[in-house]
């Protein structure tokens, strides 16, 4: 009986001390699996029992539970040892600096063409106008045969096109969702504003690019007149502009309208007198514009005599350049951030 308490303390010892030496949860888990067994040397104690009378076996007994027990205490200390190191050395490394500045994102601005672009068809929509936008990539019909340019025309050099075959091209301006439209208004009275890019085989420079936008607007029905043109552009261009700036038509050639006219608004600086801004004419240049000529309405099903219409173009890029005092027309699709801060004022 000595001897197997002497075996016991022994096996105890043991434990503890290798339990003590335990640094971190490996060797934590290996311990376990090992001297915790039904397998471990402590466990194989219990072949003693069958060799001892009952008070040895209660004694022999009460002194195993007392060091299981005590080894059990130890076990769990060492594991919540090495769990609050590792969870503390954890949270150290996790640990957020709540005073330290926050990253600063730039904020993302709308290009002034978008601008411009929604307040134009805003004024129109209000007015009871539709909106539709072509196709970018367009036919030579719609783009030339049906705005009355046919292939011999002299005005297709005005408008060099970027093709893709003799009969596809980029849109050169925006005209040909007029025809687009009234061949879907199968002979109706509408009025529709179509915005669009447009595209020229122009060399880029200071006033012109190879991609600009317009907004074309056609207004059909009957006993419309040049009156209700100028009407039409007076409270449009006052409310892009403002009340103070007068427009004035000027007689021009376009093939798809007939008469044909070109608008100018007074100059922001003189208002009309003559600057050097405006080159002393006291007027700008905005847009093209006249009365939808019959061939065109022909051609789209509508009876010239019976129907009449006005048209109108206008370059966004232009309103643009004019309203932002914007003199290079490549800063607008340079992306240069300032461009879309306030480093250009509304004027
Ligand atoms: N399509 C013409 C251009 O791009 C503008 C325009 C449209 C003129 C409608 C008259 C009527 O220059």
């Amino acid at each position: 009986m000595e001897q197997i308490l002497l075996e016991l303390a022994a096996i105890k010892e043991e434990m503890l001390t290798l339990l003590n030496e335990v640094k971190d949860e490996n060797a934590l888990k290996n311990f376990r699996e090992v001297y915790l067994s039904k397998k471990s040397k402590l466990a194989s104690l219990s072949r003693y029992f069958k060799d001892l009378n009952n008070d040895e076996k209660a004694i022999f007994g009460e002194k195993i539970n007392q060091a299981r027990q005590e080894i059990d205490r130890a076990y769990k200390n060492k594991h919540d040892e090495l769990f609050f190191a590792s969870y503390n050395k954890r949270l150290l490394k996790e640990k957020i600096d709540l005073s330290l500045p926050g990253v600063n994102y730039q904020v993302g601005r709308i290009n002034p063409l978008r601008k411009v672009e929604d307040e134009i068809l805003n004024i129109f929509v209000n007015m009871g106008y539709e909106v539709y936008e072509g196709p970018d990539i367009e036919s030579d019909y719609y783009n030339f045969e049906r705005m009355n340019i046919p292939s011999d025309h002299p005005a297709r050099e005005m408008q060099d096109s970027f093709y893709f075959n003799p009969s596809l091209l980029l849109k050169t301006h925006t005209s040909p969702a007029q025809a687009r439209m009234m061949d879907a208004k199968k002979g109706e009275a509408f009025k529709v504003v179509c915005p669009g890019k447009c595209y020229r085989r122009d060399d880029d420079d200071a006033t012109h690019s190879h991609q600009f936008m317009q907004i074309e607007g056609l207004v059909v029905g009957h006993n419309i007149s040049l009156a209700d043109l100028k009407g039409t552009l007076e409270t449009f261009l006052k409310a892009v502009f403002g009340e103070k700036r007068e427009i004035r038509l000027r007689g021009s050639y376009f093939p798809f309208t007939e008469p044909s006219v070109e608008v100018d608004i007074s100059c922001a600086h003189c208002l009309g007198k003559g600057c050097s801004l405006c080159k002393n004419s006291g007027y700008i240049e905005i847009l093209g514009a006249g009365m939808v000529h019959p061939n065109v309405l022909m051609m789209s099903g509508y009876d010239p005599k019976e129907y009449s219409g006005f048209a109108f173009g206008v370059g966004i890029d232009r309103v643009a350049m004019l309203k932002y005092g914007i003199s290079d027309i490549r800063d607008i699709y340079q992306n240069d951030l300032r461009l879309f801060s306030n480093f250009y004022k509304e004027r």
